[in-house]
């Protein structure tokens, strides 16, 4: 899929955001190795602390479908800056497709486009546990 699609599908993903509280909603695609794209969104609750992002959605998703190798992510927020993964996602997101690309979009342009390496340097990681 180009990645203008995937920004796409990114795009709607983030109407199903339930971001009551903080109002800001983000939504993800996330791309398989064989092509399938996982979407997420990000799900607040309540009990603030119990929010989920949408990229830890999205991988966690595909994790339970099976999937085991990743190409790409797209993160979509309404800023003008991109909004890249939130720390606690970087390291999800390492464990589990390690460096892959990560585009962020807003609502009508790419923002930016890096790869986890440059996102998350020097990570801690089951290398060192060995
Ligand atoms: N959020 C995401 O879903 N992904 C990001 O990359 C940044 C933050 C969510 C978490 C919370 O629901 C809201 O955005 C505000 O932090």
């Amino acid at each position: 899929m180009a990645g203008s699609e995937l920004v796409q599908v990114a795009r709607r993903a983030r109407r199903h955001a339930r971001a009551d509280y903080s109002g800001f909603r983000v939504g993800a695609a996330l791309e398989t190795a064989d092509g399938t794209i996982i979407t997420g969104c990000n799900i607040e609750n309540a009990s603030y602390g119990l929010t989920m992002c949408a990229e830890r959605v999205a991988m966690f998703k595909a994790i339970s479908e099976g999937h085991e190798k990743f190409r790409r992510i797209v993160v979509v927020a309404d800023t003008a800056e991109p909004t890249p993964p939130c720390g606690p996602c970087r390291q999800i997101l390492w464990e589990f497709a390690g460096d892959i690309e990560v585009i962020m979009a807003n609502l009508r342009r790419e923002t930016a486009r890096l790869q986890m390496k440059d996102l998350l340097p020097l990570p801690f990681d089951g290398r060192l546990l060995k």
